[in-house]
């Protein structure tokens, strides 16, 4: 079942309830940008505005780290949105390899199996790879350069040996969309530029 956007909305206001935080407004700021690229680019903007809402569903629970993922799959799949629930999981695996994430592994063994199985069942559409895309142009504040989200990210959760292999996917799929799109992805952007700049 593909989630209404006011559905996701009601979703995120009852998360921001339990765990408020700038997490709320990158949110809200990867909708809009997969909302316009989607437009753009021949996909549904309602549908990929309702799945960057609740990319990060997971962060209702407080601060975590890879479980944010799996509690807002637990969430939206319990309620039959699966590929909402997917892109819970997918959004933080570009390369498709549990191994690749960079922060701190906080799963029990079993959810980990999961998380893994999951994984490799996975079938990427269109929709996950605009979701991994738009997660990593979203701050706050807005868009900004990739570049400078993925070493924000880098800094703050660390670095492991296949960060490199993710960051190259992450500039695949980034001219991916650029390709589908038909221009700068950046012009859709005019704040990117104060953004990648400012601080
Ligand atoms: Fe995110």
């Amino acid at each position: 079942m593909i989630i209404p956007v006011k559905k996701a909305e009601d979703y995120l206001n009852w998360a921001e309830k339990l765990n408020p935080g700038p997490w709320v407004d990158h949110s809200k700021v990867a909708a809009r940008a997969a909302a316009i690229i989607a437009d753009r680019g021949g996909l549904d903007p309602d549908r990929a505005y309702a799945l960057g809402l609740v990319h990060d569903l997971g962060r209702y629970k407080g601060v975590t780290s890879m479980m944010h993922v799996y509690d807002g799959y637990s969430v939206l799949i319990k309620d039959g949105y699966s590929e909402a629930a997917q892109i819970c999981i997918t959004h933080s695996f570009p390369t498709q390899n549990f191994e690749e994430y960079s922060g701190r592994d906080d799963c029990t063994e079993e959810i980990r199996k999961e998380i893994k199985t999951i994984l490799a069942k996975a079938v990427y559409t269109d929709y996950d790879r605009l979701i991994q895309l738009c997660d990593a142009l979203a701050l706050p504040a807005g868009v900004c350069l990739m570049e400078k989200r993925l070493v924000d990210v880098a800094l703050r959760h660390g670095a492991n040996a296949l960060m490199i292999g993710k960051w190259k996917k992450m500039f695949s799929i980034f001219g991916y969309f650029q390709e589908k799109t038909g221009g700068n992805l950046y012009e859709l952007f005019p704040e990117a530029v104060r953004n990648t700049f400012a601080g």
